[in-house]
């Protein structure tokens, strides 16, 4: 088998949309005190470029998270790889992810994150397939809406290869 990489949404455009993503969210959330929370390690490049454009007082933390499905659990299960090292109570939480695909990982992800009260959440998402949709997801700010392929680059992987691509490209597989 092998693999080819297609660009679908170029350094350039990423650069340019990640800007608009950070202006809005500097309007949104202007003289609030914010965590922003990176969900690894799809997540890191997204985070830093985004995180680098807020001007609100902020701190950075970051979770590591797998989903399983379980035929048992309608929702399935989450591991939490790596938990939290702030206290979010009564702080505004703003989510940063690299993709929402079935909507699993953060339906869960976020209904622990409610237990701790945190003053708010907002959901920012580089990437979102709506099409894929199983559980309710609705992000604050979605950088691109993607069709439902597989995409690898600019922190995605695929059997963790090919995160560190600067572009975001949609990977094929072919006989020879
Ligand atoms: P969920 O289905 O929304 O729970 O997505 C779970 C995770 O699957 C995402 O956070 C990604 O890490 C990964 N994922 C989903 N779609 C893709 C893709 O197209 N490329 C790479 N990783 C993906
Ligand atoms: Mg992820």
């Amino acid at each position: 088998m092998k693999e080819t990489v297609k660009v679908l949404i170029s350094e350039e455009q990423i650069k340019q949309r990640v800007g608009e993503l950070a202006e809005q969210i500097n309007k949104d959330l202007a003289g609030k005190e914010i965590i922003i929370l990176g969900v690894l390690k799809g997540s890191v490049f997204f985070i830093t470029d985004l995180s680098r454009r807020l001007t609100m007082p902020a701190e950075m933390a970051f979770m590591d998270v797998s989903s399983y499905y379980d035929s048992t659990h309608s929702s399935g299960e989450i591991k939490i790889n790596l938990d939290l090292d702030l206290i979010i109570k009564d702080k505004h939480l703003l989510i940063v992810e690299d993709i929402i695909d079935t909507g699993r990982t953060l339906h869960m992800l976020m209904e622990r994150l409610r237990a701790r009260k945190p003053a708010s959440i907002s959901l920012a998402t580089l990437l979102n397939k709506p099409v894929a949709r199983e559980f309710e997801i609705t992000p604050d700010y979605v950088g691109f809406e993607i069709p439902d392929k597989f995409v690898v680059g600019y922190g995605l992987d695929y059997a963790q290869r090919y995160r560190n691509l600067p572009y975001i490209g949609v990977l094929n597989f072919s006989e020879d």
